[in-house]
């Protein structure tokens, strides 16, 4: 090979080099570009979002609105199979009165009435964690 064909070469390869690299970072500022808001958490690796859920869940403990999004707004969001709506205070009132207040509601609610399943479908909820969740749908 002569001199000025090795230097050619020597060209052709930085040249093709180059090309990559700036392929490269194309490509990166793309996935920059197109990332999605929301990123996804891979199981095993570091999760920026997991902190802040498991922070928002309470780290264990479940608030009355955790257990009626999971559970009771099944049933009670609608009013499902004839059950008293959330945040209709005159159905809950008068069920009240007629179970004793809201102790006697938790009993029904804890012993199941009808088409309402015993503890709403919450079997792992507490006394408390059921009466939470009635105090805040009825408004009692
Ligand atoms: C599968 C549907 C369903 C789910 C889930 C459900 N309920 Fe109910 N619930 C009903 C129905 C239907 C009634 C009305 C029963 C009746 O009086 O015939 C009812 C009634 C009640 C009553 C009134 C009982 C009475 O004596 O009048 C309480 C209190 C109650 N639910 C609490 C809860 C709580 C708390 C949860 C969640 C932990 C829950 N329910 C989840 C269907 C449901």
């Amino acid at each position: 090979m002569n001199l000025i064909k090795k230097m050619l070469a020597a060209h052709a390869a930085v040249l093709a080099l180059w090309a990559v690299s700036a392929q490269a970072a194309t490509d990166d500022a793309i996935a920059e570009r197109i990332k999605p808001v929301g990123e996804v958490c891979v199981q095993g690796q570091e999760c920026k979002g997991v902190g802040a859920v498991a922070a928002a869940a309470g780290g264990g403990a479940r608030t009355p609105d955790d257990i009626i999004t999971k559970h009771c707004g099944a049933c009670h969001t609608a009013g499902v199979l004839g059950a008293p709506k959330i945040g209709d205070g005159a159905a809950w009132k008068e069920r009240a009165t007629r179970e004793g207040g809201v102790d006697g509601l938790l009993a029904k609610a804890i012993s199941g009435v009808n088409s309402m399943p015993p503890k709403g479908t919450c079997a792992d909820c507490s006394d408390d964690e059921l009466k939470g969740a009635i105090k805040k749908m009825s408004g009692l």
